[in-house]
């Protein structure tokens, strides 16, 4: 593999194109974006600190699709941030129509990418650049449960003062509301995380994590988070591009897994240049599967609108 897109030269999509760069694992990355200017800058910026970084990876800054011909993956972070006053429904219609257009031009020069959708809210958005696409379900796929996990073992190792290294987290389910934690796979230095903290204790950090994205928003006061989120990103198209079958957090497509048919929604999968190469079937506790099962509604349901908003 050796071209990766990133549709968006936003914070998210500028910050996610540097940190592929800086693995050094393709010889391209594209980033495109409708300002004119915006890409193309970013990416003489970013091409000026090779030398200092030590990476061959060309960036091309672009507002012109053809530049993505023969992509092997393609990250949409294309899309509005919730701004004050609007409602979720018009974020939802918004980003609906810039996902479908991006999604319809991606396809028109690449045949077969791997595509990661970020933008919000990302399990309609992933399910509209599937279903626009018309690409195997395994190829499409979202990015929230890494970020998610990654926040929870922050929070955990702050609670414990320990290394985030020593920390393993892992959060399901969807983004926000319906994020399922699962504590009872979470350890620290290898112990049960539910042998070291009380279950109000781990609730409270649970609590933290699914606040994670709004906790940085209110502070900011214009614009969201980016590092954590574009490093989510970038790790995904790391495995993907090295073709490693990485086990990690995603949104991925359910076929009889965990009991759930026809929905995308965050599970553990493994990607390699397939995209998604296989959906892992971890042991869950009840409450746990529960809770995913209602994630799972949740989604459907949410999906619903976005029919609705596609029958208009
Ligand atoms: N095609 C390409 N780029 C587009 C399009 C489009 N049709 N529409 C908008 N964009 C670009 C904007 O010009 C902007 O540069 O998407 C970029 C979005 O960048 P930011 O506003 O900085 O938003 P960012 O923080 O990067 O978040 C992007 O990720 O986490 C989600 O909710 C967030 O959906 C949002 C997305």
């Amino acid at each position: 593999m050796n071209k990766v897109t990133v549709v968006g030269a936003g914070k998210y999509g500028s910050m996610t194109a540097l940190r592929i760069a800086e693995y050094d694992i393709v010889q391209e990355v594209v980033m495109t974006d409708i300002v004119e200017g915006l890409p193309q800058g970013l990416a003489l910026d970013i091409n000026q600190s090779r030398f200092v970084e030590q990476f061959n990876t060309k960036l091309i800054g672009t507002n012109d699709y053809k530049d993505t011909e023969g992509s092997d993956v393609v990250v949409i972070t294309a899309g509005l941030p919730r701004k004050p006053g609007m409602s979720r429904m018009d974020l939802l219609e918004v980003n609906a129509k810039i996902v479908e257009g991006v999604t319809e031009e991606i396809l028109k020069y690449s045949d077969n990418p791997s595509i990661i959708v970020v933008t919000n809210p990302l399990d309609q958005m992933t399910t509209l650049a599937s279903d626009v696409s018309g690409l195997p379900k395994n190829k499409v796929m979202g990015q929230a449960g890494i970020l998610d996990s990654s926040r929870f073992a922050y929070f955990i190792a702050e609670k414990l003062s320990v290394d985030t290294s020593d920390v393993y987290a892992l959060t399901l389910g969807s983004h926000g509301e319906t994020m399922v934690p699962v504590p009872s796979l979470c350890t620290v230095k290898g112990e049960p995380l539910t042998d070291i903290l009380s279950e109000s204790d781990i609730n409270e950090l649970v609590e933290k994590t699914s606040n994670g994205g709004a906790e940085i928003v209110g502070l900011l006061k214009t614009g969201s988070a980016y590092f954590a989120p574009a490093s989510s990103a970038a790790v995904m198209v790391k495995s993907i591009v090295n073709n490693s079958d990485e086990i990690f957090p995603v949104c991925a497509w359910l076929e009889g897994q965990y009991g759930i048919d026809d929905v995308y929604l965050g599970v553990p999968a493994k990607l390699g240049k397939n995209g998604v190469t296989e959906v892992v079937e971890f042991e869950l506790t009840e409450p746990e599967k529960n809770a995913l099962i209602d994630a799972s509604n949740a989604v459907k349901a949410k999906v619903e609108e976005l029919n609705n908003i596609k029958n208009q």
